[in-house]
């Protein structure tokens, strides 16, 4: 692993040779904190990128070494509308990943709910929930190739409260990977806004891959901008960036 710093910035980045590597620095993040504090609060996101971090959890928990008996989950996003019993949806890709594998109780899972009859309404009471929890003990993160983190697609704002949103075509694009066909990629999602992915007292940022290259170079080396909504991870105190070699090429 070899860390890379940022000319005035008090982050830094590390960059790891493989995935699994990562997984497995990022899985003792998560244990730690989980053996200081049982019942804490775990923000999660989805994708390919996590998946080497929840099979580290998972091991961890078939061992005995972590319990998730009294942690609470919060999930950045779901697609909408979706079939919550369908793999192809968020809270499908967590049960097939994470959920069903760990001692967590079904009752601790908290995702914004895809079948909600409206997408502004269930954005809303997330928000409100998320709100209510007071921020996540360590909020897990991809992102996007074109810079997102959740859905919080490029704009010309950072907006604080979840939220519903249209899906860039080139998020369409990227997750169309997971569908037979690019026609059945949701078109809109329900994300987590920017504010409460900063009220997370700990980021934990994985990107790996080519495509994640540019991203991650105008993430962390740009003035942050909402054309880049991961920019705003510059402001957090207290995000660890975890990269492979491919991500950080640009850097
Ligand atoms: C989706 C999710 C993001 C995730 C991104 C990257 O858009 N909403 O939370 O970070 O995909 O996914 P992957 O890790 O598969 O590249």
């Amino acid at each position: 692993m070899k860390e890379i710093k940022f000319e005035g910035k008090p982050y830094s980045a590390l960059v790891f040779d493989t995935e699994e590597e990562i997984g497995r620095y990022a899985a003792e993040i998560v244990t730690k904190k989980l053996c200081e504090k049982p019942d804490m609060l775990l923000g999660l996101a989805t994708g390919s990128t996590p998946v080497p971090l929840y099979r580290e959890l998972v091991k961890a928990c078939k061992e005995g070494k972590v319990s998730f008996k009294n942690v609470r989950t919060y999930n950045l996003d779901e697609y909408f509308p979706i079939d919550t019993k369908s793999p192809l949806s968020f809270l499908g890709f967590m049960r097939e990943n994470l959920f069903d594998h760990i001692d967590l109780p079904d009752g601790a899972i908290h995702i914004p709910n895809g079948e909600a009859a409206d997408a502004d309404v269930e954005a809303a009471r997330y928000e409100k929930e998320l709100f209510a929890a007071g921020g996540v003990d360590i909020q897990v993160l991809g992102i996007g190739s074109d810079g997102h983190i959740g859905f919080n697609e490029p704009g010309d704002a950072y907006i604080y409260e979840t939220h519903a949103t249209d899906l860039t075509q080139q998020t369409i694009v990227d997750n169309s990977r997971f569908f037979n066909d690019i026609s059945e990629v949701p078109t809109r999602a329900i994300t987590m806004g920017i504010g409460a992915i900063m009220r997370a007292k700990q980021c934990l940022f994985i990107a790996t891959g080519k495509n994640k290259a540019q991203a991650v170079k105008d993430a962390l080396t740009a003035s942050a901008t909402p054309a880049c909504q991961a920019s705003i991870l510059q402001f957090h105190p207290n995000t660890v960036f975890l990269l492979d070699q491919e991500a950080a090429s640009l850097l």
